[in-house]
């Protein structure tokens, strides 16, 4: 960037839009131009603890404002199709949350809108630039795992729930995103059960299969209705295992070199104890950096530099074309559903 700075303005400032005012208030490359939120609230609390940054009245006044660049969208599911059509039509680059919009047409309309103006459209696939995330992609492409034989994901707890966004769309589009990420391809199809067991009119647990073209399996499991906060990952190979457990505080990453079931019953109560700790463990010594940060650094860079973001509008309508299968196979009881492609 040869120390060139870049003016990134920010849509929506509530729990998560907060993380980006920090870093772009923190990353010397960042100039930043402000924010707008719908919330006359939560401007207040925000003038309070910046008292420094620019808050902008309405969206068209940010808009207007020609020197920014960059805009940040970090508003709810409902709104970004809409703001995100208007930022790339008045000439901004734009990284929006996740997930990008509710249907794949709407992602690809937007990826349209951004490439007949050489603009950067990026999702906030936060996974997809999580340095445990990123260990297991090198580990099983240089074949730690041997042969992937299938996938398995739980991401659950209590709450917080969403008024414009079920479960599926909240909480699964982390696990689709990381599944194409680290097989480099997207499921053929999909099964999917849901419930609404909080009594709104979403779904707030769900049970999904994928299955990938190349014959691997996915397991996700999602819950806004869980006693014990839940965010694990396993990849199942024929020559090991790898665990992300992202609520632990440290040793989140552990390799299981040797997967051999156990075919020795004792007789006794030993048995109930056999486990997968008869398996040789290897804690991967990672450097851990800010999934965000890195996020937010490889939009900048792209943004600047004119270059395709890894998380571009492709990879963030092929997240909600699963998505959409899942609806799908979940309103027909969890019938098989082809992901269109
Ligand atoms: N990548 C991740 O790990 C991650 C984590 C949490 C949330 N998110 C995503 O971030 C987005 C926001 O989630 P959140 O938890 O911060 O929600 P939130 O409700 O806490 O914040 C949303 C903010 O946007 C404002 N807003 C809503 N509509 C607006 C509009 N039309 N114009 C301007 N401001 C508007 C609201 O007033 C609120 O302050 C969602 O898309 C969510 O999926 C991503």
């Amino acid at each position: 960037m040869g120390g060139k700075k870049i003016s990134i303005a920010l849509v929506g400032c509530g729990y998560w839009g907060k993380h980006f005012l920090r870093l772009c208030l923190q990353l010397p490359e960042v100039k930043f131009r402000g924010v707008f939120d719908l919330s006359d609230g939560r401007i207040d609390e925000l003038k309070q603890l910046y008292p420094d940054v620019y808050f902008y009245t309405t969206l068209k006044d940010l808009l207007d404002d020609d020197a920014i660049e960059a805009v940040i969208v970090a508003t709810g599911l409902s709104s970004h199709f809409e703001i995100c059509s208007n930022l790339l039509k008045a000439g901004k680059h734009v990284l929006c949350e996740k997930p990008l919009t509710f249907t794949a047409k709407e992602s690809e309309a937007l990826g349209k809108l951004a490439s007949d103006s050489g603009l950067t459209l990026m999702v906030g696939h936060t996974f997809e630039y999580n340095s445990a995330v990123l260990h297991a992609k090198q580990e099983a492409g240089k074949g730690a795992l041997g042969e992937l034989k299938y996938l398995s994901f739980r991401r659950c707890g209590n709450g917080p729930i969403r008024t414009d966004a079920d479960v599926v769309y909240d909480l699964a589009t982390h696990d689709v995103s990381i599944a194409n990420f680290l097989l480099g391809d997207v499921p053929d199809s999909v099964n999917a059960t849901g419930y609404k067991l909080l009594g709104a009119n979403q779904y707030d647990l769900a049970n999904i299969d994928l299955i990938y073209p190349s014959g691997i399996s996915v397991n996700i499991c999602v819950s806004w209705m869980e006693l014990v906060k839940q965010r694990e990952m396993k990849i199942i190979g024929s020559e090991g295992m790898l665990l992300f457990n992202d609520v632990v505080p440290s040793e989140k990453v552990r390799l299981y070199h040797t997967i051999a079931p156990t075919t020795q019953t004792r007789g006794d109560f030993g048995d109930f104890q056999l486990s997968v700790s008869n398996n040789k463990v290897t804690i991967p010594n990672i450097d851990y950096k800010e999934p965000l940060r890195e996020e937010l650094q490889h939009f900048i860079a792209c943004a600047s530099q004119h270059q395709r973001p890894r998380t571009d509008w492709l990879s963030a309508a092929n997240v909600v074309r699963v998505l959409e299968a899942i609806e799908e196979s979940i309103a027909q009881q969890g019938q098989s559903i082809k992901v269109a492609k």
